[in-house]
C-alpha cells in the first residue's frame, strides 16, 4: 500500500514513520509513505503558501493553487505507475475506470471521526493521499476540487494535519498484510471484535505478590478463551459503556 502525505512539514512524517514496525514494513515493502512538499509546488515568487482570510477574524489560510498543483501532481505519479505495473503484467490492457480512483483524505477537525472500521475500509486501497491542513485550514474551493474523505481523528483541535495523518497511516498499515508478525496480530486486538481486549500478563509469574491468573497457566485452551471473554466485556462494560452496549444489543443470544 502507498501513502502519499501531502504536508508543509515532510520532515516531520518521515521522522514519525521511519521506526519500528512501520520502518520495518517500509524496508520489507509492504507498505511506502512518501511525504510531498506542499510549497514545492507554489508559483508564488516568495515561496508563500498561505495569506489572510476574507472576511471577520484574523488567521492565515493555505491557498488554492499550491494545494491544488500538488494533488494533480501526486495523482499523476500515481496514474503513471498504475499504468505502468498494468502494461508490465499484461501489455496492452488499459486501466479501468475504477482503478483510477484515488482516495484524496483530508485531516481535518470537521470530518468523520476516524475508527478501526474506517481503517479497515483505507486498508484496502492501493493508495492513499492524505493532505495536512495547517494555520486556520486550506482554501475552501481547493477541498471542493479534490477531496473525497473528510476525517477527523477526534473533537479536539491540534495544530496541524501531520500528527492526524500519522496516526491514520499507522493505524491502517498495522492492517496491511505482513506489516505485523503472527505475534502481533491485528485480529485479537481491541476493537477487532468491537470489545476492548482482555488484560495480558508476562513472567514473572509473582511480580510484587500479584499471581497470574491461574487459567492461563492451565494449557486449557477452551477455558482460557472463555476467561479472555469475560475478562474483555468486563473491561468494555467498565471502560466504554457505549461499546459494551453496542456489542450487547448485536451479540443478545449470548
Ligand atoms: N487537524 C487539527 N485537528 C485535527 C483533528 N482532531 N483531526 C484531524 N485533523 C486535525
Amino acid at each position: 500500500m502507498f501513502f502519499h502525505v501531502l504536508t508543509l512539514f515532510p520532515e516531520m512524517i518521515m521522522e514519525g514513520l521511519g521506526t519500528s514496525i512501520l520502518g520495518r514494513a517500509m524496508q520489507k515493502g509492504c507498505i511506502s509513505a512518501e511525504a510531498v512538499n506542499i510549497r514545492d509546488y507554489t508559483t508564488n515568487k516568495h515561496q508563500k503558501v498561505d495569506d489572510y482570510t476574507y472576511g471577520p477574524g484574523a488567521g492565515m489560510l493555505m491557498q488554492a493553487q499550491p494545494v491544488y498543483d500538488c494533488v494533480q501532481a501526486v495523482l499523476g505519479q500515481i496514474a503513471e505507475r498504475r499504468e505502468q505495473t498494468l502494461h508490465s503484467e499484461n501489455s496492452g490492457a488499459e486501466l479501468p475506470e475504477e482503478a483510477k480512483k484515488v482516495r484524496v483524505v483530508y485531516v481535518t477537525p470537521q470530518g468523520s471521526v476516524f475508527d478501526q472500521k474506517m481503517a479497515q475500509e483505507f486498508a484496502k486501497e492501493e493508495d492513499l493521499v492524505l493532505l495536512c491542513g495547517h494555520y486556520e485550514g486550506i482554501d475552501e474551493r481547493v477541498l471542493e476540487e479534490v477531496v473525497t474523505d473528510y476525517v477527523s481523528i477526534g473533537d479536539y483541535v491540534l495544530t496541524g494535519g501531520e500528527l492526524p495523518a500519522m496516526v491514520m497511516v499507522d493505524a491502517i498499515s498495522r492492517l496491511v498484510p505482513g506489516v505485523l508478525n503472527n505475534d502481533e496480530s491485528a485480529v485479537t486486538d481491541s476493537f477487532g471484535n468491537g470489545l476492548l481486549e482482555h488484560p495480558q500478563y508476562s513472567r514473572p509469574q509473582v511480580w510484587r505478590d500479584k499471581e497470574v491468573p491461574p487459567v492461563l497457566l492451565s494449557g486449557n485452551h477452551k477455558l482460557i478463551e472463555k476467561w479472555q471473554l469475560e475478562e474483555s466485556l468486563k473491561r468494555t462494560k467498565e471502560r466504554r459503556p457505549d461499546l459494551y452496549e453496542k456489542w450487547r444489543a448485536e451479540n443478545d443470544h449470548c
